[in-house]
């Protein structure tokens, strides 16, 4: 048996606050996008380091030097983007990439269009929290599930000032098709639009190829604030640390932004994620060949229930099976799963109004744990 084989169900009561420590212990907690794996060992020998160097004094504020020169080293080679380490904002997890895109780009009035929609709740909070309006441009969730760059631009309007891709996509596991991608570049070259995409599960992908937006061609690396991070892949959420990247002056102003919000990420964060790009290849290569296989598992168990239809995720650790055959509504169904399979997963209709009839489901677990739950919920869902 692997690493990822067994996980010890008190452990995680313990230890995740939100994803399980919330609930009672007879529960199965699917939801929150937590892994239930230790972060790798070479990740808590770097915090270790960086303790025993007395690393706490103030940093510089887009984020220490040598940290950006590599993740600029990363972004050029991995994602095509030109960046360099005057081009990279250390921040404190994606979250934080997602509130200053919205904080910089929005004023009350705007519009900023979800592209796709259903998305991470996020995107659409921090929409509102700037006074603007929230647009979706849905993905067909009754058919492929693709988003049609036609209906893109139809959505534009005077007050439209930002496209937020999120890509890998939270719920769906879907990767945008270089089509796709060309779909929104265009729209947004038509109408001047500064372009948010977040690529946080890029390194999740089991299928096809990740392509990173701003890499299309100089114009999109100028207009698309890109985030990628360490959350997800390597387990360590609680370590706020992500970065943004942008091929234009307005870093300096997003820089100056988080100087005045928050002054830098936090330092141990960044070891941790310095560690996460440069020492943990292996550790990621056997995670993911665990995450493939309870992903292959997940999906077939969730075919073989009666009005359930599970699309295979591309990427990330989530499928998002429509139920809707069952003619209850998302949060019914999540109720009803809590109180009867005492699983949970979360409701398609906090993504947004297209994703009402879905539930998502974090396969990021042992065997023993999905089995378990699947037993559970194919059991409840009998009864309906
Ligand atoms: C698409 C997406 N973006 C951002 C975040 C937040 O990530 P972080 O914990 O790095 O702030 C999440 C977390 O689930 C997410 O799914």
């Amino acid at each position: 048996m692997g690493q990822f084989d067994t996980v010890d169900k008190e452990f995680l009561f313990r230890r995740a606050a939100i994803k399980w420590g919330k609930w009672d212990r007879d529960v199965l907690s699917l939801s929150v996008a937590d892994m239930d794996f230790p972060a790798p060992l070479e990740i808590k020998q770097a915090i270790i380091r960086c303790v025993e160097e007395d690393r706490t004094p103030y940093g510089l504020h887009q984020g220490d030097q040598e940290f950006r020169e590599i993740l600029a080293l990363k972004i050029r080679q991995r994602n095509c983007i030109p960046a360099t380490a005057d081009d990279v904002l250390v921040i404190p997890g994606a979250m934080a990439g997602i509130f200053l895109s919205c904080a910089h780009s929005l004023r009350p009035g705007d519009e900023a269009i979800l592209c796709p929609s259903p998305v991470y709740p996020p995107f659409i909070k921090n929409i509102h929290l700037a006074g603007a309006t929230a647009v979706h441009c849905s993905l067909d969730m009754r058919g492929n599930r693709r988003l049609d760059p036609e209906e893109l631009d139809r959505l534009v309007t005077d007050r439209t000032r930002l496209l937020m891709v999120c890509n890998p996509h939270n719920p769906t596991g879907r990767v945008l098709t270089r089509e796709e991608l060309s779909g929104i570049a265009e729209v947004a070259r038509k109408h001047n639009l500064t372009v948010f995409c977040d690529e946080l599960y890029e390194d999740m992908v089991y299928e096809g190829k990740h392509i990173s937006l701003a890499s299309l061609d100089e114009d999109m690396s100028h207009r698309t604030i890109t985030v990628f991070g360490f959350s997800k892949a390597f387990g360590i959420p609680g370590f706020r640390v992500a970065y943004l990247t942008i091929q234009d002056p307005v870093i300096q102003e997003l820089t100056d932004r988080a100087h005045y919000y928050w002054v830098h990420a936090d330092t141990l964060a960044q070891a941790a994620g310095m560690a996460a790009l440069t020492e943990c290849d292996g550790w990621l290569a056997e995670f993911m060949d665990h995450m493939r296989q309870m992903r292959d598992y997940v999906v077939n168990r969730l075919n073989g229930m009666d009005g359930v239809h599970c699309p295979s995720p591309e990427a990330t650790p989530f499928v998002f099976p429509d139920l809707s055959a069952l003619g209850k509504s998302s949060l019914d169904i999540t109720d009803y799963l809590r109180d009867k399979a005492r699983v949970i997963v979360q409701e398609g209709s906090s993504f947004g109004s297209s994703g009402e009839g879905c539930v998502r489901i974090n396969f990021a677990t042992s065997r023993n744990i999905l089995n378990e739950a699947m037993d559970r919920i194919q059991a409840a869902l009998g009864l309906l």
